[in-house]
């Protein structure tokens, strides 16, 4: 589960070696990948990001023909954040060309990718692949769109054989932890993909005491520290029910303790999206350098801590704090 890179004289080079990981064939430079949403809609941010230490970045969700939505927005709460968004609003066309640009770069960039079906979305992944794009994530778990997700195995399955069939490129296939990720997982792997992302966000509502009204007028995606324990949780589960592919955890992540729990419980890799919205490059670079530091002090590297709460392996490294 990590690189092969062995530690170097330097601290900072003994840092990067600990911190070496690897999902979706590409050795990573850093456990901490940049997920899905508005920041990575933008190739300056995506390049800045992988410039300041990114392992890869997700980007925001490429969709064929991304619904009109009447309202894209985002409400800040005490334990996180709502969102009413969807999917971006650039071409194909145009994404295909920054793509491209990233892969001549050499750049660790997984095109997260949706349509409106199976057979559209392995189009889509046919397309992104011609781009010399390196992975790519299903972003099929969004639950913002009008009359809500309603995910089954089954739904999954179609889109995740689909894809498979059309590219030989590795692929996350990214699920909303709840009630069935279990079977949902499952149907993935079952199909074909190459590793799991758990999770997308979470149906949340906000409603105001004083006057009652719903914060962005319905239930909307919900992200940010309150849902890191659902995710550690099924993240845990998926492992102890013998899941093996890798998984890349996302949800909560604002600090480098928090990546440490990730792979404690069995990710490979911890994706941090709403943290970055405040303070994006200061954040993010607080996070990875924190993880860093964790993973120096304590004498370990990310290899030896996957999974290490899950088999006994709890005291595996220095416990120093
Ligand atoms: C404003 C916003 C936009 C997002 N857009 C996407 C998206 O386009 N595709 C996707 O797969 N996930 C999207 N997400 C979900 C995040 O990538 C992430 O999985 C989720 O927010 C949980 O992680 P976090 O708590 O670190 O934010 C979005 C999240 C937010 C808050």
């Amino acid at each position: 589960m990590t690189g092969s890179a062995m530690p170097g004289p330097e601290a900072a080079d003994e840092g990067t070696a600990r911190a070496a990981a690897s999902v979706l064939g590409m050795e990573l430079t850093s456990p901490v990948v940049v997920g899905s949403g508005l920041l990575t809609d933008q190739e300056r941010n995506i390049r800045r990001l992988l410039a300041a230490g990114a392992g890869a970045v997700v980007t925001k969700t490429i969709h064929p023909a991304p619904p009109r939505s009447g309202s894209e927005r985002l409400s800040r709460l005490a334990t996180g954040m709502l969102n009413s968004t969807l999917y971006s609003h650039r071409s194909v066309d145009e994404w295909c060309r920054m793509l491209h640009s990233f892969a001549c770069d050499d750049l660790p960039v997984i095109a997260s990718v949706h349509a409106d079906t199976p057979g559209e979305l392995a189009a889509l992944a046919e397309r992104v692949t011609a781009t010399g794009c390196r992975a790519l994530e299903l972003g099929i778990s969004c639950l913002n769109e009008e009359g809500g997700l309603g995910d089954t195995s089954e739904r999954v399955a179609a889109y995740t054989s689909e894809v498979r069939a059309r590219t030989p490129l590795p692929f996350s296939v990214k699920l909303a932890a709840g009630e069935g990720t279990r079977g949902r997982a499952a149907a993935a792997v079952g199909a074909g993909a190459d590793a799991i992302t758990l999770s997308d966000t979470i149906a949340g509502l906000a409603v105001d005491a004083d006057t009652g009204k719903i914060e962005l007028g319905g239930v909307y995606g919900y992200s940010g520290p309150g849902i890191k324990p659902l995710v550690l949780a099924g993240i845990y589960s998926l492992r102890r029910d013998g899941v093996t592919v890798p998984i890349m955890g996302s949800g909560g992540v604002q600090e480098g303790r928090d990546v440490i729990e990730y792979l404690s419980v069995g990710a490979d890799a911890a994706q941090v999206y709403s943290a970055l919205h405040k303070n994006m490059h200061e954040s993010f670079d607080a996070i990875r350098r924190g993880t860093e530091a964790w993973l120096r002090v304590h004498r370990t590297t990310v290899g030896e801590l996957v999974g290490r709460s899950l088999d006994g392996r709890e005291a595996a490294c220095d416990t120093v704090r």
